[in-house]
């Protein structure tokens, strides 16, 4: 199977970067966030403290997440209920990012992780898929770009703009600076910085980039 790990803090474009480029190669693309989110989801929704390593733990053992792929279209399971949306609120990302730092959350997605990319040639985008995940990758992209940029790429005009670069330097601090798999370049990644380049280019140079190291 083809894997290619991409990786590289909140709102860098990585999704949209991914899946472009996905869909040109033929490959699946897998959204890990996605995962974390729905564990999150489901700590804040039962009144739970995400950073209460002891109650989320417990949790796990009422969490079943399914990864389903619908055309390439990934979507999210939560015990059976499509919660592809409901993740998606700042909220729950902030949520994610405190059970991500948790090692109990980090062992229960890992297993999930690997098996799809065992199964599916794929690119999988998260914070530690080239250095954890997937170390064996054929491909690794740190795809980055200013914390000023990417909170302009998600500032919408119902927040102020400072809140929303707040939010993204909060997320990048608490995803690089955890004990376990903290977000970093994999020695042996590639960088690709999108600041001041079209999502077009984007697409264009990760595509340029896996043809060039996956032959
Ligand atoms: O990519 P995202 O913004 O949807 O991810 C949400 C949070 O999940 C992010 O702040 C950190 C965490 N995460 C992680 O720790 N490891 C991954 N492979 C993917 C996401």
């Amino acid at each position: 199977m083809v894997n290619i790990a991409i990786d590289g803090p909140a709102g860098a474009g990585k999704s949209t970067v991914a899946r472009g480029a996905a869909k040109a190669l033929g490959y699946i693309y897998v959204d890990t966030g996605a995962l974390y989110r729905t564990v999150a989801l489901y700590v804040l929704q039962n009144g739970h403290n995400v950073h209460d390593s002891e109650r989320v733990k417990a949790a796990l053992a009422d969490i079943r997440i399914e990864l389903k792929f619908v055309g390439g279209v990934q979507r999210v399971y939560l015990n059976g209920r499509d919660v592809s949306e409901e993740i998606r609120t700042p909220e729950v990302s902030m949520g994610a990012s405190a059970v991500a730092a948790l090692p109990c959350v980090r062992e229960f997605l890992f297993e999930q992780q690997r098996r799809i990319a065992r199964e599916k040639n794929c690119i999988m985008d998260g914070r530690d898929i080239g250095t954890v995940v997937l170390p064996d990758a054929q491909v690794k992209v740190f795809l980055t770009a200013s914390a000023e940029e990417r909170a302009r790429r998600r500032y919408r005009e119902d927040v102020l703009f400072e809140e929303v670069l707040r939010d993204v330097q909060e997320r990048d601090y608490n995803d690089s600076h955890r004990a376990v798999a903290p977000l970093k370049q994999a020695e042996d990644a590639v960088l690709l910085d999108t600041t001041g380049i079209t999502l077009e280019e984007s697409v264009s140079r990760l595509i340029q980039c896996i043809k060039e190291r996956s032959q």
